[in-house]
């Protein structure tokens, strides 16, 4: 087993090497797993390379949540295709979700050499070995317990200031809309120790915030396998990370509303490295929609975590996650998810129009009825309105001073910095000497309803 501690955590950039090129679409897991690939083919003899044109070997890591997600993908292999006219020893690898849920049938695109599922990272080398034959390689076995945990992700980050541990895997709720389960397969989590090494390792090399995701952290549990009755669950988990450098930020997502204990929040409160903000995804305000998604919570126990929530932690941030246009979702239905928004005040959300998942419970058993300019139409509702409640939470900030760690540069200029506070708002201020990794005190002046503007006042 190789030790974390002395695994490098940046690309090792050596043009003398054979050359991969990796692009991620999807979650932060999906960013996360791209690190373990390259730290795999780093391992294999591999360099990282900024362009497609220089690459030996292309791997495309891809999502399966949407069909615009995998329509994107398409689009990328298209792509890939011509630079394999243009250079026909290219091999090109599909990784990831889209590869564990069409398997073979990926080979019908004339881009594709590999296809590797989630848990088949290890075997990546041996894939490409493979292609370079000129044969189809696919590893689609999906594994009850890889964790990767061995495996010390590679940093393809530009800040160097925050990065992502991935504490479990796969996912065992089945809600209906959903193809995770399907193609992450069963939920196991990953041992703490080397969790907490690699936080460790993290922050000898200069991080100052780890994320902890996971599908649902939760559920995170962890059987000593020597003594049984030993358990680490999330709430100790956090704790164990948040007390490896008081002065290193923690966050973690995703939370599910049917699991998220008042322990986990009063970890949080206990720890002021540990960040104020909490991703709750709702889905929907209907009853009849939460239980047809097979959420397994309801409208009244939702807001009941939300009171719980503000009633430990004021100040903490929520932010949440909706469908717009689910099966059989009545305009009533629809009212009833824009009254909870109207009801909680989420600091922000994604919000998404259903899209049919071939295999999943709600593709066999529920017709895709609401007409698709129906879906836009509420979507459209349900953004307009999230905006105007962002909007109005980000004003009730401008005027007061927070601490936000600075990521690095706007997006609009050099001069400006970007950083967040604790509870995951966007801060851009003057840059005036500070950098990225600095903790810097700010005051808000305005803000648009996604970013603080902020003046730095220390
Ligand atoms: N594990 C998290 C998030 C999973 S995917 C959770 O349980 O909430 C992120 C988001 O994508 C989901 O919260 C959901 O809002 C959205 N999503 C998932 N499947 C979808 C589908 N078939 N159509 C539209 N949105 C979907
Ligand atoms: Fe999908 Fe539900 Fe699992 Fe989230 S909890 S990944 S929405 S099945
Ligand atoms: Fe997409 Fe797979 Fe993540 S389907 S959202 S990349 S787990």
């Amino acid at each position: 087993m190789r030790d974390s501690k002395y695994h490098s955590v940046k690309p090792i950039i050596d043009p003398a090497k054979p050359q991969l090129y990796i692009e991620t679409y999807g979650c932060q897991m999906n960013v996360n797993d791209s690190e373990v690939v390259l730290s795999v083919m780093q391992d294999a003899g591999y360099s990282l390379c900024e362009m497609m044109e220089d690459a030996d070997v292309i791997f495309v890591n891809t999502c399966s949540i949407r069909e615009n997600a995998e329509q994107r993908v398409f689009g990328r292999l298209d792509l890939f295709r011509l630079e394999k006219q243009r250079r026909p020893d290219v091999v090109v690898g599909v990784l990831g979700c889209m590869a564990e849920r069409l398997k073979e049938e990926l080979f019908d695109h004339p881009a594709v050499d590999i296809v590797a599922g989630p848990d088949s990272y290890r075997d990546l080398p041996r894939l490409v070995e493979g292609a370079k034959g000129g044969r189809g390689q696919i590893n689609v076995w999906l594994s009850h317990d890889e964790t990767y945990a061995d495996i010390s992700p590679v940093r393809m980050d530009r800040n160097g200031v925050s990065a992502f541990i991935s504490i479990m895997r796969g996912c065992n709720n089945v809600c209906s809309y959903c193809i995770v389960p399907f193609v992450r397969g069963a939920e196991r989590s990953r041992e703490p120790q080397s969790i907490i090494n690699e936080a460790e390792s993290l922050i000898a090399n200069g991080y100052k915030e780890i994320n902890l995701i996971g599908q649902n952290v939760d559920s995170y549990l962890w059987l000593d396998p020597s003594n049984t009755s030993r358990q680490i669950n999330f709430a100790r988990l956090l704790e164990k990370v948040a007390l490896i450098d008081r002065k290193v930020r923690v966050r973690f997502s995703t939370s599910h509303p049917k699991d998220m204990s008042n322990s986990v929040l009063y970890t949080m409160a206990m720890y002021d490295n540990i960040c104020k903000h909490i991703h709750l995804p709702v889905q929907s305000g209907s009853n009849a929609m939460l239980e047809k998604m097979n959420r397994k919570y309801t409208r009244e126990s939702y807001l009941e975590r939300i009171n719980r929530i503000r009633e430990i932690l004021p100040g903490c941030s929520v932010t949440t996650d909706v469908i717009a246009g689910f099966c059989g979702e009545t305009e009533q239905d629809h009212l009833e998810t824009l009254s909870l928004l109207e009801e909680v005040q989420f600091d922000g959300a994604f919000m998404f129009q259903y899209s049919e998942r071939p295999g999943t419970k709600a593709a066999r058993r529920f017709a895709d009825d609401v007409p698709p300019d129906v879906k836009k139409a509420r979507l459209n509702q349900i953004i307009a309105l999230q905006n105007d409640i962002s909007l109005r939470n980000n004003q009730y900030s401008v005027g007061r001073e927070y601490q936000v760690l600075v990521e690095g540069s706007s997006k609009r200029s050099d001069e400006q910095l970007m950083g967040r506070t604790s509870q995951n708002k966007t801060c851009v201020f003057p840059a005036a000497g500070y950098k990225a990794g600095d903790l810097v005190r700010v005051k808000v002046t305005s803000c648009t309803s996604a970013t603080l503007i902020c003046e730095a006042i220390s």
